[in-house]
């Protein structure tokens, strides 16, 4: 997937955000710190420093939501991350996300207020979700 392709899939998927430019996605996949996981319509990438890896941003095309795209690229970067942990952060309104990380096993492990301010000056708090990726318990690891 290009920068230009993510670019034009995270400006629509996050519409009340800054938006993050072409240039900033071609730095982030030069970066050898950082894992793209993608697919058709949706994306998802993370940084890992000494083996905790921050799930950075993972946007769908809003026309194709809803159909396991998000699922997939997930399973396909917390399986190509090379952390023991992961953790992000996701604002507290966004119900979709917080299912989806759920789903892929994160729990909620702190909040921070007013982290994300939107295009309109609107502040959001933010939770902290946490996964444990050692491969202890592999059964409670997402299918890629
Ligand atoms: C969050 C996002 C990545 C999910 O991608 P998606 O392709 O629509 O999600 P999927 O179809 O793979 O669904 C996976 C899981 O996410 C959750 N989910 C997805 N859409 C949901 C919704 N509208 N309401 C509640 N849960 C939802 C569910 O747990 C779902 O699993 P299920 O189908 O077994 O119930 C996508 O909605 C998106 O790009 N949103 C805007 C950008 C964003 O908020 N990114 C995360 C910021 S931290």
């Amino acid at each position: 997937m290009t920068p230009a392709e993510m670019a034009r899939i995270h400006a629509a998927a996050f519409p009340n955000r800054r938006v993050w430019g072409v240039d900033e996605f071609a730095g982030l996949i030069q970066d050898t710190r950082v894992t793209l996981a993608h697919r058709p319509h949706g994306f998802a990438l993370a940084r890992t420093v000494v083996g905790e890896a921050e799930v950075l941003t993972v946007a769908v095309d809003p026309t194709h939501q809803g159909q396991g795209i998000g699922a997939a690229v997930m399973a396909a970067l917390l399986a190509q991350t090379p952390a023991q942990t992961a953790f992000l952060e996701v604002a507290d309104n966004n119900l979709a996300a917080i299912a989806l990380y759920q789903r892929c096993g994160f729990a909620t492990v702190g909040h921070r207020r007013a982290y994300y301010t939107e295009l309109d000056g609107t502040q959001r708090d933010a939770l902290v979700m946490r996964l444990n990726l050692s491969t202890d318990d592999p059964a409670s690891l997402p299918k890629a």
